[in-house]
């Protein structure tokens, strides 16, 4: 079986990250166009997507990345209770999903979607659930994403990232490629991106020392920090990792075809 081709559509990069469940339609158009190259190449392609406001949102407010607890939780919402919350932020996943697959299907792409509350558990890298049915239909490309899920013990639940998936992914099915593909950025940068003396980072090796920007007020994993750390994980198995601007989604094309493009190489060791 081919090695496939991941790639992750970072959550800021697809929705508006501060307005609640409100997609980036024509980014998303705009990567699905360049995957369709790629998938016309013959390529085998494995899309992991984030949550941004479809996820981050309420399970911040509801604490759903901490588990079971009653403290801190808003009195008057729309929900009265975390497993209302989780039920929630589960469909609102399943909607920018169907959302993203759609732009795949419109050009004439067959797609397989994966709900990780269906099939994992437990959060972080390792977490439990079997691969295997990513190596299934092979003609069709599948999709998976951020999700709530179930965990054991008492914490009950938790947010499993998409980046973790993406480890688990990448290695144990043989990457040829891995591409996160973010918003906001041309890569891994020197600086926060919004500072003008900021600067690419074209090639990153273990252990540099940056600034990085991650939104706790937003974000109930880890940003850019989780990211490089996935990143720089990956790329002791896989040979092209990278972190690219997925709005500019040739790119992605660009690293597949050239091994090369503007945007931050991740590579295991110094060179
Ligand atoms: C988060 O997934 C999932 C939820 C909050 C439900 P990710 O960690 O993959 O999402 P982004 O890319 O940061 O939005």
């Amino acid at each position: 079986m081919q090695s496939p081709v991941i790639i992750k559509l970072g959550g800021g990069l697809i929705t508006l990250k501060d307005q609640l469940c409100t997609p980036k339609m024509s980014i998303i158009r705009n990567l699905a166009q360049s995957i369709h190259h790629l998938v016309k190449m013959n390529k085998r392609v494995i899309i992991v997507h984030g949550a941004g406001s479809f996820g981050h949102l309420k399970a911040k407010s509801w604490k759903l990345h901490e588990g079971r607890t009653d403290e801190g939780l808003p009195i008057e919402d729309e929900f009265t209770s975390q497993v209302e919350a989780i039920k929630s932020v589960r469909q609102d996943m399943k909607n920018l999903n169907q959302l993203v697959t759609n732009e795949f299907n419109k050009l004439g792409m067959s797609t397989i979607s994966h709900s990780p509350h269906t099939w994992a558990f437990e959060t972080g890298r390792n977490f439990i659930g079997d691969l295997n049915r990513f190596n299934l239909e092979e003609n069709s490309i599948h999709f998976t994403h951020g999700d709530v899920v179930d965990c054991k013990g008492t914490t009950e639940f938790g947010i499993l990232s998409g980046d973790d998936i993406c480890y688990r992914l990448a290695v144990e099915l043989n990457a040829s490629h891995m591409i996160f593909a973010m918003g906001g950025a041309p890569g891994v940068m020197t600086l926060p991106p919004s500072n003008p003396e900021t600067k690419l980072i074209p090639l990153w090796t273990p252990n540099k020392i940056f600034q990085g920007q991650h939104q706790s007020d937003i974000d109930v994993t880890g940003g850019i920090y989780l990211k490089l750390n996935v990143a720089e994980k990956i790329s002791q198995h896989v040979p092209m990792v990278w972190i690219i601007d997925g709005e500019c989604p040739e790119r992605i094309e660009e690293v597949v075809q050239n091994g090369d493009t503007y945007g931050t190489r991740i590579i295991s060791e110094s060179p």
